[in-house]
């Protein structure tokens, strides 16, 4: 049953802006997920009254954490690789909680993620550091360590042969290119072993809708680190959201 005081997550992603209560104590929505279209151009006025409606679809006055696909620091977005560009230098906590009357904080999408599966997913209970990776239109990183997360690292963007490595291996690029899985694997092997390299992980958890085919690609990444498909998969960035909203990640 959704309580007046759950605290709302919400998920602004590249097609759809989706929201739902989060019981916290279980890590599962509260009440059914609600979506709409992400506007096209993804303006941040646009964005806030399409976010403002979703939110008064919902009854309660819980706080609202709102997940943004770009590094956000104090509520201020200051990349947008795959959002419209006017979003560089946008308070989005500040203009979401104006459109919507309500608190709101805002976080990185995959860090978000990585809460949410660090809290109650495949990260659960994991000392040392963990690499969550999103694979979806770009890649998305978080890193936590004992639990406790690294704000912005945005990994889906190191170098790799002089390339930016989300433009090679996210999985839009494997859909653009039909990629068989295992020509996907062979550039996820690429881009793991260099960050293998560079951070030396305990282990990786790959999210983003694709974890779902996880069988399919993730035994054929060749790297020494242990490698996992995410559990929360679409319900991580809300719930993670939830979690930074209510001050618990
Ligand atoms: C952005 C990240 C985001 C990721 C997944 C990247 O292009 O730079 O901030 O987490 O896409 O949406």
């Amino acid at each position: 049953m959704s309580h007046p005081d759950h605290p709302l997550g919400v998920d602004f992603g590249g097609s759809g802006i989706k929201a739902a209560p989060v019981d916290l104590e279980r890590g599962d929505f509260a009440a059914d997920r609600e979506r709409i279209p992400t506007p096209d151009p993804s303006t941040p006025e646009a964005v806030a009254e399409v976010l403002a409606e979703l939110v008064s679809s919902f009854e309660g006055h819980g706080p609202v954490g709102v997940t943004v696909p770009g590094v956000v620091r104090d509520g201020v977005v200051s990349t947008a690789a795959n959002i419209d560009d006017s979003w560089i230098g946008t308070d989005a906590a500040a203009v979401f909680g104006r459109a919507t009357g309500r608190a709101v904080v805002a976080l990185n999408d995959a860090d978000a993620a990585g809460l949410a599966e660090s809290r109650y997913g495949a990260a659960r209970g994991q000392h040392g550091l963990v690499v969550v990776t999103t694979l979806g239109t770009g890649i998305g990183s978080a890193l936590l360590h004992d639990g406790v997360l690294v704000p912005n690292s945005e990994l889906g963007h190191v170098e790799i042969d002089g390339h930016d490595a989300e433009q090679w291996t996210a999985n839009k690029v494997r859909e653009d290119e039909d990629l068989s899985w295992e020509e996907w694997a062979e550039r996820l092997t690429v881009y793991y072993r260099t960050i293998e390299g560079l951070l030396s992980p305990s282990m990786f958890v790959v999210g983003g809708g694709v974890s779902k085919h996880a069988d399919k690609f993730l035994p054929m990444i060749g790297i020494d680190t242990p490698i996992i498909p995410a559990v929360l998969r679409n319900k991580a960035g809300i719930v993670g959201a939830a979690l930074h909203a209510a001050g618990e990640g």
